[in-house]
């Protein structure tokens, strides 16, 4: 059997379980950092260690949204596999369910990938970060997530050493909606898309918008990019011309509903130069057109978006793919914007190096990348910043990061901490710690 076939078969096996599991996890006997301490149950978090659902396994839901639902926390997440190319959705979107955000119950997978090439769920297409909310008014639960469609000649075979050998293909830039009576599924596929086709958002020049839309014909636009911006041959307005008539981009993305039951897409358009943020239509399963382009040529992946002391914030990340960066912080009075970024909101030492883990520092989110944040119940203003530790060569052993939002002043910050539980939050002390930036200087 040569190396492609012994991959198949694994992959297949994989397939076939529905689940996965590392290497470092053995009939749930943990062979990582936490292999001295007490784990089951779990009574804190553990950021970056292998994180062991009801099973034994490691938790398989990366870029992972939450949901809290008839007093239990819901993860929705990727599900990957081994190996470099565990990046492809071959499995599809898997969920655990908790009812203290410590120990997890593996709920199973809620949206199957399929085997119909004309299907958008076609196996080894691309399916990231998917977030599910409830709808009041039809009750549904509903699931947008990122969505890249298999290109090129071997695109039809559902094949796995065919899709291995597939290079990704990150330009259908669209959205995938799906919707469920049950939140744990099964969800059934309504749409997929581009964004607002035809559509012009609420906080720009029109007149400006317009002219660029009328100045080029399709083959021009290929050459319109952050880099031709930055040499002044283009603009800003260029740049959303470009996919004007076919609709908008979207790839990172979340969606977040306000308390007035009206809810968001949030995502990185225009070549992941501009956020945009869509108001979505009442049954939260489309856009109603109504939008904003926010941080022009401010390459803002990864939002996440929580509502606290009466303002909307964001966390976020630069665009370096799965290579982690600085993260971002952002405030804004609506969810509509206008957004103003605050900085890095990171503090402190960090993680330091073990024999397990590289160091992890400030500088790259503690090496995590925002995925979302969760509100704590029964707790005022307690919100825990998820993100994900990121495995490119091996997109299983991905691993999760859970801090506490603390506050410097207005800023929200997060800091490195090996292992805390929820009664953090009823620590005055550490919540009021740090002045206010201004109040340092
Ligand atoms: C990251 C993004 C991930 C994934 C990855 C692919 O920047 O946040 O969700 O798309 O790029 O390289």
């Amino acid at each position: 059997m040569n190396i492609k076939n012994i991959i198949s078969v694994s992959l297949v096996l994989l397939l076939l379980s529905g689940v996965g599991c590392t290497s470092n996890t053995n009939s749930g006997v943990l062979t990582d950092d936490l292999s001295n301490s007490k784990i089951a149950p779990y009574n804190a978090f553990h950021s970056g260690s292998i994180m062991l659902d009801n099973n034994g396994r490691h938790i398989n839901a990366h870029g992972a949204g939450f949901l809290y639902d008839n007093g239990r926390y819901y993860m929705f997440g990727e599900h990957k596999l081994g190996g470099k190319l565990g990046n492809r959705a071959l499995v599809g979107v898997h969920c655990y369910s908790s009812d203290d955000l410590y120990n997890w119950r593996d709920e199973g997978v809620v949206l199957k990938m399929n085997d119909n090439p004309e299907s958008p769920l076609f196996i080894g297409t691309i399916i990231e970060r998917p977030k599910v909310v409830f709808n009041k008014k039809t009750g549904k639960y509903v699931l947008w997530a990122h969505l890249e469609k298999r290109k090129g000649p071997t695109a039809k075979s559902s094949k796995l050493d065919v899709i291995l050998d597939e290079k990704p293909d990150y330009n259908t830039a669209g959205v995938i909606v799906a919707t469920a009576d049950k939140i744990t599924g099964p969800y059934n596929f309504v749409r997929s898309m581009r964004i607002n086709a035809g559509k012009y958002p609420i906080n720009c020049n029109l007149e400006n918008l317009k002219k660029a839309i009328a100045k080029y014909k399709d083959s021009d636009y290929s050459k319109i990019n952050g880099w031709t911006i930055k040499n002044g041959k283009y603009t800003t307005d260029d740049l959303f011309a470009k996919d004007f008539k076919n609709g908008q981009m979207s790839r990172d993305m979340t969606i977040f509903v306000d308390d007035n039951q009206i809810a968001y897409l949030i995502t990185a358009s225009e070549g992941n130069a501009t956020l945009h943020i869509h108001e979505l239509t009442d049954d939260y399963t489309n856009t109603t057109g109504k939008f904003t382009r926010n941080f022009m040529l401010g390459y803002h992946e990864a939002p996440a978006i929580f509502k606290a002391k009466g303002k909307y914030y964001m966390f976020s990340s630069h665009c370096t793919g799965w290579a982690p960066n600085p993260g971002r912080i952002s405030v804004a009075d609506s969810m509509l914007g206008e957004w103003k970024e605050l900085g890095n909101p990171c503090r402190g030492e960090g993680q330091k190096a073990t024999k397990f883990t590289q160091e992890a520092t400030a500088e790259t989110t503690f090496r995590s990348q925002s995925t979302y944040v969760i509100k704590v119940q029964g707790k005022k203003d307690a919100f825990i910043y998820v993100g994900d530790r990121w495995n490119p060569t091996d997109a299983i052993d991905g691993r999760y990061i859970f801090l506490p939002v603390e506050w410097e002043g207005d800023m929200p910050i997060i800091k490195w901490y090996d292992k805390w539980d929820l009664s953090f939050f009823d620590k005055k002390i550490n919540r009021t710690f740090y002045l206010s930036k201004s109040l340092r200087e």
